[in-house]
Formats: C-alpha cells, structure tokens, sequence
C-alpha cells in the first residue's frame, strides 16, 4: 500500500489459497471494499468467487496474502470473531432454516446480541415489508426472492458494518432481482458497506462503486463498474457483448 491511498474498509489482500490439503484456488486474488460503498464480484461459473467470499471470512485458509478490516489484520480470526468485529455473510447456499418461521431466522441472526434486537427487527420488517406478514411461516415455504430476504434480514440482524451476500438474487425473476437490488442500495445508502457476489453482472455492476472479474482465481479486470461495463472485452467475454 502507498501512503497516499486510503485502505478500503474490509479487503482480501492478494490471497492465495484452497480448501483443506488441496490445490490453491485463489491466487493472489484482492477484493475490497470502502465504507458505505457496493463493491460486486462477477466472473464464470467456478472463477472462485466463492472461495474469495469465504477467504475474506475466514471459512478458508488464507496461505498467503492477508484480510484486514479498518486496517486491522483479522487473517487469523474465526468467521465468529469477525462477525463481533461487524463482519455479516449470507452464503450462496443453505443460508436459512427453512423449518423455522421467519421471525425465528431473524432472531437466530442476533445470537451474539443481548439488547435492541426488537428496534433493529423493526428496521428488517420496515425494509422488508412482506417478511413482516409472512413471519409466522416456516421460511421454507417462501418464495425465493422472499427467502433471499430473510437471508439478507438475518445478516442485519447483528447491525454489520459490511454485508457479504453470495449471489443474494439467484433464481429469482427479473423484477423480484430488481427490487433486492433496490433494497442493496437502500442498505448501503444507511452506511453500511455491500461485497456481493453477482450471476446478473450486468445488473450488478449498474449499481456497483467497484466492480472485480475473477477468473480462476485471479483479478482478471478491476474498475468501477462503469469502467468495466464500458471495457470492450469485459463486456464481450462476461456481459455478453
Ligand atoms: N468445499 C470445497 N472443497 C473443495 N473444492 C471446492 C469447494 N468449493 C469449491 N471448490 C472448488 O473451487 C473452485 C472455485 O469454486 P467456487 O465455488 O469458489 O466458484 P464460483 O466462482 O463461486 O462459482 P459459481 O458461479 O458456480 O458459484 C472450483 O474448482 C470448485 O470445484
Ligand atoms: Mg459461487
């Protein structure tokens, strides 16, 4: 880092590393993002963007290169620790109880917390109105865009500075996507800040500050999203021309 460049608020900084014993997955791979800001991470199926969500979170074994939050080195911390240090993560898959009602996900969210948890379910239920209706039900039997919404909600449930969302509108219509998209920002427009993971890179990178195309597990292109959706060949090889 240069002493004129500001550290961004969370960052992988140049990771290598795999799963287990196995082969490094990521390679020197460097995701970031500021204060308040929506960074997305886009690329093929496999790229490892993934792997960079759980490196950043600590369900992976960082083997070189390091994760800092607020310029605080967290590489060697549990994904626990880095949820007290306001770290929130919806995984890309299994990311609510599906037998529990949707108020019981909620609270599952805040189980490191001890006070306010009624006034910051309120804040989910006014973001997320039909989660509010629909919190007597078992979440499994939600439509998808909903169940991405108790996902997102449970993550707020323990006020994060940065919300990690694994490909948050996969499987949902174009609107629903729309309209999670809405809710992304409107997150982010309270300060806190958004790394996401995006199948919909063109959508996504509509609304990202920073935008990063992985390929096997490196920094293929890395801008602004206007910068990589006005890139010829980002937008030939990943935004479909
Ligand atoms: N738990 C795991 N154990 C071993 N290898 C894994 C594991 N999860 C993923 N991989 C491997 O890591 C590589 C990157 O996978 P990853 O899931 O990070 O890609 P991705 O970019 O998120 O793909 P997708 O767009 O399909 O979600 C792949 O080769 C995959 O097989
Ligand atoms: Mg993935």
């Amino acid at each position: 880092m240069t002493g004129d460049e500001a550290e961004p608020m969370l960052i992988g900084d140049m990771m290598t590393g795999g799963y287990g014993k196995g082969a490094d997955i990521l390679h020197e791979c460097t995701i970031a993002v500021d204060a308040g800001q929506i960074a997305v991470i886009v690329g093929p199926n496999g790229a490892g963007k993934s792997t960079a969500m759980k490196a950043v979170f600590g369900m992976l074994t960082v083997r070189e290169g390091a994760v800092r939050l607020d310029g605080e080195d967290i590489t060697a911390l549990t994904p626990q620790d880095r949820v007290a240090k306001g770290m929130a993560f919806v995984p890309q898959t299994s990311n609510i109880f599906t037998s529990m009602t949707v108020e019981e996900n909620l609270e599952m969210g805040a189980f490191l917390r001890r006070d306010g948890i009624a006034q910051t379910m309120e804040q989910i239920y006014e973001l997320f109105p039909i989660l509010r209706e629909k919190r007597r039900q078992a979440a499994g039997e939600l439509s998808g865009g909903q169940r991405q919404q108790v996902a997102v909600g449970r993550a707020l449930m323990t006020e994060p500075r940065v919300l990690m969302l694994d490909e948050p509108t996969a499987g949902v219509s174009p609107i629903v996507m729309d309209e999670l998209f809405d809710r992304i920002i409107e997150v982010a427009r309270t300060g806190i800040s958004i790394l996401m993971v995006e199948q919909n890179a063109r959508q996504a990178l509509e609304i990202a500050d920073k935008g990063y195309v992985l390929v096997q597990g490196r920094n293929a292109y890395t801008g602004t999203g206007a910068e990589l959706m006005a890139d010829d060949e980002v937008r030939r090889s990943f935004l479909g021309g």
